[in-house]
């Protein structure tokens, strides 16, 4: 009897075992293929517009930066920078725990850590955050499986670049505008109808997708928020559009007006550099001033 017991149980552990090995199988796949067309999808080359700055931030006099999506692979990078460079940074995260086994910085007066769910955070939170900062970093993306693929919020990305860019201007000041990066993807068209018409094919493959991968609509969706935002000019935005995102040092990138490349190929960009990018347009004015309310894609210059 107990032998027959023990033989069930371990038959049903067994089948329990393969159930989740398959589940988790799928989460991979699922999670390389959305990874895949989230990030690359087909476009035509464009004008080289700009070869990355060598920026002294050591001169400048420190700043204070609200990063969401900071425990991502490249929210990660932008907090370590500008940390590391003496700005401020709050963040808001899910996980204090996960934030800081990033970074090799304790919160302190320089780094403010908000455990929260951004889209769950009150509007009088979401109003101390934003107060006094002169930037809003956006880096936040649905987690590459099954839940964060298809589960809710779908509209993740979309509703709190709504939220910050409304909560922005709720708190505006006078004197210089505060800057709003929103890290974007380059399969996202630029509202605006500017980047160059695909080819049939690649177009219905898009409308597809947009059917059936919710993140693909919702960073769409983002990108039109902020070209729609109006700020009265107490805000200024940038949409970056990173090309395939790949681990690795920050490098020279080269920032383009429109999508560059073809769906199988056409370049990559460290998670690093896109941060250094970011990092970047929020401390160098000049490229600020050059980028701003535009929706530039990202390359790094030398190909990894
Ligand atoms: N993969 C590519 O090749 C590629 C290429 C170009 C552009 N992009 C785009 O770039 C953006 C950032 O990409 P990434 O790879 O750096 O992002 P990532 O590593 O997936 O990080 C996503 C961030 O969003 C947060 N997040 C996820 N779901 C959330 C929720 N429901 N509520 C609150 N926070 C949530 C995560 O927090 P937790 O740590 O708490 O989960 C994490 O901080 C995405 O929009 C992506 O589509 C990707």
């Amino acid at each position: 009897m107990f032998y027959r017991t023990t033989r069930s149980r371990e038959k049903s552990k067994d089948l329990n075992r393969s159930k989740k090995m398959q589940y988790h199988l799928f989460n991979a796949i699922l999670g390389l293929v959305a990874a895949f067309l989230i990030g690359r999808l087909p476009f035509v080359s464009t004008e080289k517009l700009h070869g990355a700055s060598e920026c002294d931030s050591s001169a400048v006099t420190p700043i204070t930066v609200l990063v969401v999506g900071a425990t991502g692979a490249t929210g990660k990078h932008v907090v370590q920078q500008l940390l590391e460079m003496g700005h401020n940074v709050r963040v808001v995260v899910r996980s204090r725990r996960r934030m800081l086994d990033m970074v090799d910085f304790q919160p302190s007066d320089h780094f403010v850590v908000t455990e929260a769910s951004i889209l769950e955070l009150g509007d009088e939170d979401l109003k101390q955050e934003v107060e006094g900062v002169d930037a809003v970093v956006s880096c936040l993306g649905h987690n590459m499986d099954f839940n964060g693929i298809f589960g809710q919020p779908r509209s993740l990305v979309s509703l709190a670049t709504s939220k910050l860019t409304e909560t922005m201007k709720a708190t505006a000041k006078a004197g210089r505008p505060k800057k709003f990066i929103l890290m974007n993807s380059d399969g996202v068209a630029h509202p605006a109808g500017t980047d160059d018409t695909r080819p049939v094919l690649e177009r219905i493959l898009l409308g597809v997708l947009r059917l059936l991968i919710p993140p693909v609509k919702d960073n769409e969706k983002a990108a039109k928020v902020v070209h729609e935002f109006q700020s009265n000019g107490t805000i200024e935005w940038v949409v970056i559009r990173p090309t395939d995102l790949i681990d690795g040092q920050p490098t020279e990138y080269v920032l383009y007006d429109k999508p560059v490349g073809s769906l199988f190929g056409g370049g990559v960009t460290t998670r690093a550099t896109v941060a250094k990018c970011i990092v970047d347009l929020i401390l160098d004015q000049v490229l600020w001033e050059k980028f701003k309310f535009q929706m530039p894609v990202l390359h790094d210059s030398k190909q990894n």
